[in-house]
């Protein structure tokens, strides 16, 4: 590969990836995905962006993540967003180490059940705690 080559794809890099953060910063009162997370799946999206047909998001809460997805797939797309509503199960062993501990700090700004959803009203219910949106 050429400097000239290298030089552009470098460019195209930083360019995508200013692009996948400005999605997060317009998304990310709506997700509890953390950036470098939330911004990994638009990668792996977009690396993926030539399959076609529906996509199905299985676990969707206040639909940040799909919302980032659905802006950078368009629109020629069915999106099918499921939610069982009820929070996530207690976790076991088999789900790791971190799953157990984050289910166990109740008190992290990071932890949200339905049942605290479901005492909001539906406006702070669109909204993660303390976030803003551009
Ligand atoms: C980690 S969050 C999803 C994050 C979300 N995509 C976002 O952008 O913030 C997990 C969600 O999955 C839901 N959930 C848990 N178990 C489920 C199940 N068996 N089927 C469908 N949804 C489930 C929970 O209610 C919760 O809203």
């Amino acid at each position: 590969m050429t400097l000239a080559q290298k030089a552009k794809n470098t460019m195209s890099l930083l360019i995508w990836r200013s692009r996948y953060a400005l999605v997060y910063l317009r998304f990310r009162a709506y997700t509890m995905i953390p950036q470098h997370t939330y911004i990994s799946n638009l990668i792996l999206m977009r690396r993926h962006r030539h399959v076609p047909g529906a996509v199905v998001e299985c676990g969707t809460w206040k639909g940040g993540m799909i919302a980032g997805m659905a802006s950078m797939l368009g629109r020629d797309r069915s999106y099918y967003l499921y939610d069982s509503f009820e929070g996530l199960p207690p976790a076991k062993e088999i789900d790791g180490p971190s799953a157990l501990m984050w289910q166990k700090s109740k008190d992290s700004k990071d932890y949200f059940t339905i049942a605290q959803l479901m005492r909001q009203t539906p406006a702070q219910r669109c909204k993660k705690p303390g976030s803003t949106t551009r």
